[in-house]
Parts: C-alpha cells; structure tokens; sequence
C-alpha cells in the first residue's frame, strides 16, 4: 500500500515539474515576440525601454499623453496631471528690439488659449530680465494659464560665428531647436511678429493629423505665383511652387530628431544634426532669407515629410497688397497673422498695426469685446484706403469667435 502511495506521489510531483516547465517555456516564447515585434513596428521607442517609461509604449498621441503625464506627476503631483495631456508647447526666438513684440505675440496666445500653454523663450541674454518682468506682471489668473523658460540663444560651438550672421542676428536658432530641447516632443515655433488670432490648441491639434512620414507644417510662401519670391528670384532649390514660409512652424522634434534626409551633398541620407552645416556651406553664397531658406532646400528634397497648412495660419501683407489671395481666409477668416517686414510699428498696412495696437493696448481683466474688439473695429474703418484694410475683415471674423467663446467659459466659471 505505501508502496502505491510513493508513487502515485511521484507522479504528482513529476506531472507538476513538466507542468511547469511547459508554462515557462510559453512564456519566454510571448517575451520574444513582444521584443520582437517592439523591434520590428518602426521608430518607436527604445529610449522609453532605457528610461523605464513603460507607458510610452504605443506611438501616436495616446502614447504621448500617457508619457507626459509620467512626467508631470513626478514633478507636480496629480493637479498636472489633468491637463498636462492638453498643453500646447510654444517656441519663439528674440533678440535685438523685439521684446515687446515678443510680449504681445505671448499675450494674443494667452487671451485666446482655452487650453494651458508652455511658452520656451530664446532670446539675448539682455532680454531675459525684461521678459520675466513683464510675463510675471500678468495677473495671477492670467499667469495661471501657462509656464514658461527662457533660454539663452546657443550655437553649435565649431560654427557659432558663422550661424549668428546668418540673416537676422538669431533667427537660425531656430535650426537646433530639436537638438537643444532634447526632452520636447514637439513644438509650434512662431517669429516675434505674429498674432494669434484663435486659440492656439487650433493648430497644435494639426500635429496629430500628420501622416507617418510628415514631421513639420508651414504654409506656402505664396498664393499667387506671379507675385511669388522664390520661383521668381531663388538662386537654390525650394519647395513646392512658390516656397514655404517658416514664420508659423509646427515641428515634431521626435520624428525631426530620428528621421533620414535626402539631399544633394552626400548619397547617404543625414540626420538633422548632420545636415545642417554641410547644407549651410554648400548654399551660403546663394541664400537670401536664411535658415527659412535651408528649411526651403531640406522639403524640397524631402517633400513627403512637410504637411502644408492653408495661408489663414500664416497671413501676411502679401495675401491682400494686391487684392485678397488667401481664399481660405475668404471663407473663415485670419487665424495667425504675420506681421512681416515690420508692419505692425510702420505705417504701411495700416491694417495691420491696427490689430497690433488693439492687443498691445488691452487692458486683461476687462471686457474683451467692448475694450478691444469693438475700438480695433473702429480704427480698421480707417484703414479702407488700403487693399489690406478693405479685406480687414477677414482680421476679425476669426478673433470675434474667439472672443465670444473665452467670455462664455468666464461667464460659466461665474
Ligand atoms: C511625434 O511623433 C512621435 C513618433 O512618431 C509620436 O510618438 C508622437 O506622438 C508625435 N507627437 C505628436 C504631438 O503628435
Ligand atoms: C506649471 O507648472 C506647475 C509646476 O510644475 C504646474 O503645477 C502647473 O500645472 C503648470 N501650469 C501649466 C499651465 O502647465
Ligand atoms: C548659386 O547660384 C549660381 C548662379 O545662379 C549658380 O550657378 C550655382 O549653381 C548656385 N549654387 C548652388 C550650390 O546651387
Ligand atoms: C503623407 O502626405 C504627403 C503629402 O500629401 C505625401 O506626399 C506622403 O506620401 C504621405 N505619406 C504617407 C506615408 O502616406
């Protein structure tokens, strides 16, 4: 008898071992193909494997609220987390007399955000004092829709000289952002002379309707092609028909930072930090607007990575000097609008300074229909004379909704 039972127990024990054997050897074999397919599905995302950010593992946008989140709840507690998943990221370059166009540019962001922003700021280190005084004054509630950094501009060391030069003072600073903001997933860069005319969120929300291959967006630098500077004057190649204008630039910096150029230096394709000096060298005797240029020369060799946004996020005198072009714009009015060759301090657009003044001058905390809205309609009556100023109210149509829709969040907050 206790002969049978030693081995009925041995048998237990032994079915038991190969039981778990089996179940191990299933197990390492689902290992392999997670590794394996992680591998094998693209870009994404062996820094999230070192990092231990487990989250991160799914591209595409839920993969990215997940990631910041992470990020936020290490740093500030679950009050961020809320929201973190909603920031637009804001990038913009100063230097030289630019600070209060800067200011304003900021301001028109903020008064129109429904959503929080974070607002990275590289400029002189002159400047810095002057934009943390001026952003810290904004009233507390105001403050409380964004963050902000201010960054001293920086070259790559080997270059700087020859970078700085390069069109305006810093405007190529821009080039390195995806190497200087190495953490930052994406970004919308704008030039100091631009005013938000819509939320911001608007066009952040454009970043997730890129396909797999499309990393940054801009928009044409022309409509109408017998006005057109590029396919006109350019002595280098460009893309598309006309050009593109880089004063409102959506980039995301993961893809910029991972992807593989053609070009016509190498027959290998670069990276982003590989190819700009080459590029630099090889055109600098040929460039006119600079680092907009070099952007011009990269899209065009590499067209399937640019989404090309409608001339309403980036309207400039051009669009109306001569007659309304921007159709877009026809339809639904101005949403960004560039102020370019300093139009918004001459008298040339008239139209133009108008919009800026009327931001610059209004007061936070009052009405925005009554203190800024209706005394910019007012000043664009003066304008009729201009081309601009008869299509001046595409310039407002826009900002009117906007304005309706932050005084009906304010009234439910109430
Ligand atoms: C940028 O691209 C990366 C890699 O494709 C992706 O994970 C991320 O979600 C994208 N960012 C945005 C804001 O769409
Ligand atoms: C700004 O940063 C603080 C501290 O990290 C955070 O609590 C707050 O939610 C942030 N605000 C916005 C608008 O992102
Ligand atoms: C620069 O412009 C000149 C004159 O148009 C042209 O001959 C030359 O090929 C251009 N250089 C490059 C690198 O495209
Ligand atoms: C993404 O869109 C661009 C522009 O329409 C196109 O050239 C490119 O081939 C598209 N890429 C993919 C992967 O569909």
């Amino acid at each position: 008898m206790r002969c049978y039972l030693h081995a009925f127990l041995l048998c237990m024990l032994f079915t038991f071992f190969s039981l778990l054997y089996v179940f191990s050897q299933l197990a390492s074999t689902l290992e392999d193909r997670d590794e394996w397919l992680a591998k094998h599905q693209g870009m994404p995302d062996r820094s999230s494997r070192d990092t231990g950010h487990v989250l991160r593992k799914s591209p595409g946008l839920a993969g990215l609220r997940d990631h910041e989140e992470g990020l936020d709840s290490e740093r500030s507690g679950s009050a961020a987390e809320e929201h973190a998943d909603e920031r637009s990221h804001l990038a913009v370059v100063a230097c030289g007399p630019r600070l209060e166009e800067t200011i304003t540019m900021l301001k028109s962001a903020v008064l129109f955000s429904r959503k929080p922003l974070h607002f990275y700021i590289f400029a002189e280190d002159e400047l810095h004092k002057g934009f943390r005084k001026a952003l810290e004054s904004w009233p507390r509630t105001v403050q409380n829709k964004f963050n902000f950094t201010v960054y001293p501009i920086t070259f790559p060391k080997e270059n700087a000289r020859e970078w700085k030069k390069l069109f305006k003072p810093c405007a190529s600073q821009r080039l390195f952002l995806p190497l200087i903001l190495k953490e930052v997933d994406s970004l919308l860069y704008v030039d100091t002379d631009i005013l938000f005319l819509q939320p911001v969120e608007d066009i952040w929300a454009l970043l997730s309707q890129f396909n797999s291959s499309q990393l940054a967006a801009m928009a044409p630098e022309h409509e109408e092609p017998r006005i057109g500077w590029y396919n006109r004057f350019a002595r280098h190649p460009y893309y598309g028909n006309t050009g593109i204008n880089s004063g409102v630039m959506l980039m995301n910096m993961t893809r910029l930072r991972d992807r593989f150029f053609k070009n016509d230096m190498t027959t290998v394709a670069l990276q982003w930090n590989e190819i700009l000096m080459p590029l630099l060298q090889k055109y600098k005797l040929n460039i006119t607007w600079g680092d907009q240029d070099l952007l011009n020369i990269i899209f065009h060799y590499n067209p399937e990575s640019l989404y090309v946004f409608p001339c309403q996020w980036n309207y400039r005198p051009d669009h109306c000097i001569y007659g309304s072009n921007c159709q877009q714009a026809e339809h639904e009015g101005v949403f960004i609008l560039h102020g370019n060759r300093g139009v918004f301090h001459d008298d040339k657009q008239p139209a133009f300074r108008a919009v800026y003044e009327a931001i610059q001058k209004y007061p936070f905390g009052k009405n925005m229909e009554t203190s800024l809205l209706q005394p910019l309609e007012v000043s664009l009556l003066t304008t009729t004379h201009t081309y601009c100023g008869r299509a001046s109210h595409l310039f407002t149509k826009r900002l009117k909704q906007s304005i309706m829709s932050v005084q009906q969040d304010s009234t439910q907050a109430r």
